[in-house]
């Protein structure tokens, strides 16, 4: 497997500092390292982190309740345009977050990479379906769902400095899984538009397992797209993922989250994976510790690694 690892150490998609030392902070405690265990031997490339600069035309502009707007534009678009690259050179796009407003852009370069043949997982407490209209917190980083999403371009103004971006992508081609605080805008379109959205109850009547299954022959039915996972680490329960910005206890257990990858792993068709929300300067050590090395584990069970261990090389008896 050939796999490109990018960081983005992009924080204005929400108001709590440190999230963009998450990239930083997931490759510290060992991902490469870690990664290399893998019994099929994977071939990576590390990209390094992405910059971006705002440019002059937008640098004063407002947008109503979407805070730091010019900044979410103008790093997605480098963010888009790198996924993109690092698709078409044949990896799988790791893209270390960073605040969720980023799976505008990672979604945005995988669409233009594959042209338009993919589906999307949205792994999340939170569906992240919010328009500047009914958000209540003005975060991007509750928004990236909805600007992506064809049935609900009409609810949008227009955004200048987005004209890269075409929210092309059918809101039945997205599912996600997890969720358990969906704010009333979203549960509305939820609902209206009949979205694939499995949440925790779900997840306890039928297991992970069938969920996932589920949630596949929906999004995917003849199992010939590209996919992305966008994993949101607050997916996870507070106590398996606790350093990050908007925690919601009543979770997934790790078990869940590495048995989920474990099977996008075996489509063989995972082309992107998100990995964000990972904020180092919440909770303790032992808390950000805990958190880095689920999300590792997530990348890792996406990856091949499995649970069942590796007999020696050139070994066959006892
Ligand atoms: N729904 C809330 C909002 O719109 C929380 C979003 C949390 N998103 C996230 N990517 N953690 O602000
Ligand atoms: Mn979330
Ligand atoms: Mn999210």
């Amino acid at each position: 497997l050939k796999v490109g690892i990018l960081g983005v150490p992009f924080d204005k998609g929400q108001a709590k500092k440190g999230v963009g030392h998450g990239p930083a902070a997931i490759r510290k405690a060992g991902l490469l390292e870690r990664l290399s265990d893998i019994e099929q031997k994977l071939d990576i490339k590390d990209y390094g982190d992405v910059n971006y600069e705002v440019p002059q035309q937008l640098k004063d502009l407002d947008i109503p309740n979407i805070k730091s707007y010019a900044d979410i534009a103008s790093c997605n678009y480098q963010v888009s345009k790198k996924v993109q690259e690092i698709i078409e050179s044949g990896r799988i796009c790791v893209t270390l977050g960073g605040d969720h407003s980023l799976g505008l852009g990672t979604v945005d370069g995988h669409i233009k990479a594959k042209d338009e043949n993919l589906c999307v997982l949205w792994i999340d407490a939170h569906p992240d379906l919010n328009t500047n209209k009914t958000s209540t917190s003005g975060n991007a980083h509750g928004m990236p769902s909805a600007l992506l999403a064809k049935e609900l371009s009409d609810y949008w103004p227009y955004l200048p400095g987005m004209d890269w971006q075409k929210p092309v992508i059918s809101l039945r081609n997205i599912a996600y899984i997890g969720l358990r605080s969906v704010d009333s805008y979203e549960r509305l379109i939820i609902d209206k538009l009949g979205i694939n959205a499995f949440g925790m109850e779900d997840i306890e009547i039928h297991g992970i397992n069938t969920i996932v299954e589920l949630a596949l022959n929906r999004i995917d039915p003849v199992g010939e797209r590209s996919i992305h996972v966008s994993f949101d680490i607050d997916s996870l329960d507070s106590l398996e993922a606790p350093s990050t910005g908007t925690s919601v206890r009543g979770g997934m257990t790790l078990r869940e989250g590495i048995h989920l990858m474990e099977l996008i792993y075996r489509t063989g068709r995972l082309a992107a994976l998100d990995l964000v929300e990972v904020n180092p300067n919440i909770g303790t050590e032992q808390d950000v510790n805990r958190t880095t090395d689920a999300a590792i584990h997530i990348i890792m069970a996406a990856l091949g690694h499995s649970r069942r261990g590796i007999r020696p090389r050139n070994v066959n008896t006892l």
